[in-house]
């Protein structure tokens, strides 16, 4: 059928077996109930968001499921927001759930003058939103995250990779807690229904990599973040236990890097991604196969660090031998350098993968450099304020055009540096 048409009027009949269904442009779909797949797919490829902590640390597979509990004014909207922007999905499902107003107004004014870096469109034209604000009514509140996740759904039916962000279900499941206490059901935990966590389940089961019901054989995916707000941050509360126990992934926001303006806030001894493991093959393949090792080494100096900060505490810093003394000014850089970014900043709010695996390679290029150094027995203390140290810091300014030349001079200045301490001495 061609021509102007109603939605309501029937466009097509696909003829089945046994009877012809009639199809028009309106498509209804109970919102509760759950679109089935043919398959689903193992976790293989990340979603890569452009937030280094994230693509690095604690990645997320493409049909994966986050937790994002986090205390008052923690970042977990910045995040949410930094993933519909930088997010490599094809269309992006933001519900705002009982949050305020003008966090939904600043999606609407900004989205459109943002380009999709796929398609090099407006961000609008693949974001859909659900606006559901803390001044409207509950019972559409708690309909709004069944309502975006059919809605991706349908469009996850279609072929499409979806990311949907839910902030936050903490809001729903108190619209869901105040439904239930009208209804006069049997409260359970802290008065939020019995059936709290069966229905934050089903909700998350929702997501996945799938092989699509129809012919030909299609693959789309539907990855579900969600941010929770337990009250005073603490996660023992039932909304958060109950989301932990389904989402494969945990970022957890801390309220005290937040404070000292740390951001994202993501706490790198507390999160854990479920899917590294899957994952790591991917970033060996497709971005550098030094990626596995190298984020294991990462890995192993931050936890170092906090092992090192407690003996700190007893001896002092001074006491410490060069070598320890080394692993703690590493940490520094991993976490002032390399997990710290700006959500504001032109260039530092998107950091390809590729940007990512250069900036670790020089972290660890250090690292290696300053352990030679001290093993031919020069003193930590000359070493601390190489002047071309500041050129780690720097590289997050730098066009991912520029990259490679960069880092090859900063990898010269480093040389020279701990050369001219050698010479010094
Ligand atoms: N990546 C970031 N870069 C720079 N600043 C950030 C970043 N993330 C968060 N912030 C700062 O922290 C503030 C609070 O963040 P946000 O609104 O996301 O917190 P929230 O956890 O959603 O809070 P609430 O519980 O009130 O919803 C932001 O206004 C911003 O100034
Ligand atoms: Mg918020």
């Amino acid at each position: 059928m061609e021509g102007k048409l109603k939605i309501t009027e029937v466009v097509a009949h696909i003829k089945g077996k046994e009877k012809t269904t009639k199809l028009t442009m309106k498509q209804d779909w109970p919102v509760r109930s759950i679109r089935g797949v043919k398959s689903k797919l193992p976790p293989s490829i990340p979603l890569i968001t452009g937030q280094r902590v994230i693509d690095t640390l604690f990645p997320v597979a493409k049909g994966g499921t986050v937790a994002v509990p986090g205390p008052f004014g923690s970042g977990k909207t910045v995040v949410q927001h930094q993933l519909s922007k930088w997010a490599d999905s094809d269309i992006v499902v933001y519900v705002g759930c009982g949050e305020r107003g003008n966090e939904m107004t600043e999606i609407l004014t900004t989205f459109p003058e943002l380009q999709d870096p796929k398609s090099g469109k407006p961000l609008m034209e693949r974001t859909i939103l659900i606006a559901n604000t803390s001044n409207m009514p509950v019972a559409a509140r708690e309909a709004s995250i069944y309502t975006g996740i059919s809605i991706a759904e349908y469009y996850r039916d279609m072929g499409y990779g979806i990311a949907l962000m839910a902030d936050s279900t903490s809001r729903w499941a108190e619209a869901l807690r105040e439904i239930s206490g009208r209804l006069e059901e049997m409260p359970g935990e802290e008065g939020y229904p019995a059936y709290l966590g069966r229905r934050l389940s089903e909700f998350y089961e929702r997501s996945g990599n799938a092989i699509i019901d129809g012919t030909p054989d299609r693959n789309g995916s539907i990855t579900i973040v969600g941010a929770v707000s337990p009250p005073g941050g603490d996660i023992s509360e039932p909304v958060s236990q109950n989301t932990l126990r389904v989402t494969r992934v945990f970022w957890a926001l801390d309220a005290s890097l937040a404070s000292r303006r740390h951001f994202p806030s993501i706490n790198w001894l507390n999160s854990y991604s479920l899917y590294l493991g899957d994952l790591l093959p991917w970033f060996s393949e497709n971005v550098s196969r030094e990626w596995p090792e190298i984020n294991g080494r990462m890995m192993g100096i931050l936890q170092k660090e906090a092992e090192l900060q407690e003996v700190v505490q007893l001896v002092g810093y001074d006491a410490l031998p060069d070598k320890e003394k080394a692993t703690l000014d590493v940490a520094r850089i991993i976490r002032e350098d390399y997990l710290q970014q700006s959500a504001f900043d032109d260039v530092d709010q998107y950091c390809s993968v590729r940007k990512q695996s250069v900036m670790m390679k020089l972290i660890m290029f250090y690292s290696d450099q300053v352990e030679k150094a001290i093993s031919s027995g020069i003193g930590m203390d000359a070493i601390q304020n190489i002047p071309s140290k500041e050129k780690i810091s720097r590289i997050k300014e730098v066009k991912d055009t520029e990259l490679e030349k960069y880092m090859k001079d900063a990898m010269k200045s480093i040389e020279s540096d701990i050369r001219a301490i050698r010479g010094d001495k």
